[in-house]
């Protein structure tokens, strides 16, 4: 199968596009050949060995932990699946990925992927939905008429963020730079905040929840726009107790986990119209290293998306 692989840790010019044998499902596990795989921020961060120390992975490794495509096999134990079923996922992070035409993926990190979307709509959505959820849903419990600021409302993470915070019913503030004021007031967004020309700390009255995607000086400043009681959630760098405690809130770190189920209410969502996930970009599987390069930047609209084409 052709996939796009590491060999060491490096910059862009490490990735190499190249065959390899086709993986096999074990016990619990179901081949999915793929057909489109999300590219995100962890997977730059995996290839330059920024997460060497939580993770140890092993050499050649395909990265890419988004996928949508179709269940090839099965391996034994398999009572959800069935060969031929439309599929999506954010797998472990900790094994071979999904830039390639086929993974194997544990079951109960799979899920039907949306009916009303294409594989490349499908694989821009389980890991950053998941984020999402996680963050907003399990570490924020996030209720109707609550205020949440989103920062970095317009990539990946915050994009999605924003929808399902408006979906539970909370009043949305979201942080982006002018290029995607009107982007994001389309997506709801309540007060929309250029970070280039404005402190977010000065102009947001105090919310319940922060979603921090940037960490460092964002995190800082973000403090102080909390109520009493309130709570900061991150998903770029872990927020200390103590501050934490010293402005009388809450806070938490989330490094988004696997979850079938989950993933299932986030494609309920999808059909039906509550939610949709914007790809900015589409390159073919051998452009991987342009899609990383591009997702390095920081500054993209929505999701990047590798597709997979078949001969017919
Ligand atoms: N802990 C976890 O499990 C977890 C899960 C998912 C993501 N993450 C991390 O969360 C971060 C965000 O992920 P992502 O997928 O959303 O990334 P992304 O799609 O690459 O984010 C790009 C967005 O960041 C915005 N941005 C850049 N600088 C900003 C600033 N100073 N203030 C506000 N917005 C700014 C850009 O807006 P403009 O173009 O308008 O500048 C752009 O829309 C990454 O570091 C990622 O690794 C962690």
């Amino acid at each position: 199968m052709k996939s796009v692989c590491i060999y060491g840790y490096g910059g862009p010019e490490v990735l190499v596009y190249e065959d390899a044998p086709r993986p096999h499902p074990d016990a619990g596990e179901v081949l999915v050949r793929v057909h489109a795989a999300g590219i995100n921020p962890v997977d730059w961060k995996i290839r330059e060995g920024h997460l060497k120390e939580m993770l140890h992975h092993t050499f050649p490794l395909v990265l890419g932990w988004d996928v949508s495509g179709v269940v090839e096999s099965l391996g034994t134990g398999i009572t959800r699946l069935k060969v031929g079923d439309e599929v999506f996922s954010r797998p472990d992070i900790a094994r071979d990925g999904a830039y390639a035409e086929f993974i194997v993926i544990k079951e109960s990190e799979l899920a039907l992927k949306p009916k009303s979307v294409d594989h490349i709509h499908a694989a821009a959505l389980p890991l950053v939905g998941l984020t999402a959820w996680q963050t907003l849903f399990d570490a924020g419990g996030l209720s109707a008429g609550q205020r949440v600021l989103i920062h970095a409302a317009a990539g990946g993470v915050g994009h999605v963020a924003v929808q399902l915070a408006k979906w539970k019913g909370a009043h949305v503030i979201g942080t982006s730079s002018a290029r995607n004021h009107e982007f994001l007031r389309n997506l709801g967004v309540n007060q929309v905040i250029d970070y280039d020309t404005e402190r977010f700390e000065e102009v947001v009255q105090p919310v319940d929840i922060v979603l921090d995607t940037m960490g460092g000086d964002t995190q800082e400043r973000s403090w102080k726009v909390l109520k009493p009681g309130g709570i900061l959630v991150s998903i770029a760098s872990p927020p200390k107790a103590e501050t934490a405690a010293a402005h009388g809130v809450r806070q938490a770190f989330v490094f988004t986990q696997p979850n079938s189920t989950q993933l299932a209410e986030i494609a309920k969502l999808v059909d039906a119209e509550k939610l949709k996930v914007i790809v900015e970009t589409i390159l073919p599987l051998s452009d991987a290293t342009r899609g990383q390069e591009l997702s390095q930047r920081g500054h993209g609209r929505g999701k990047i998306v590798l597709r997979v084409v078949y001969p017919q």
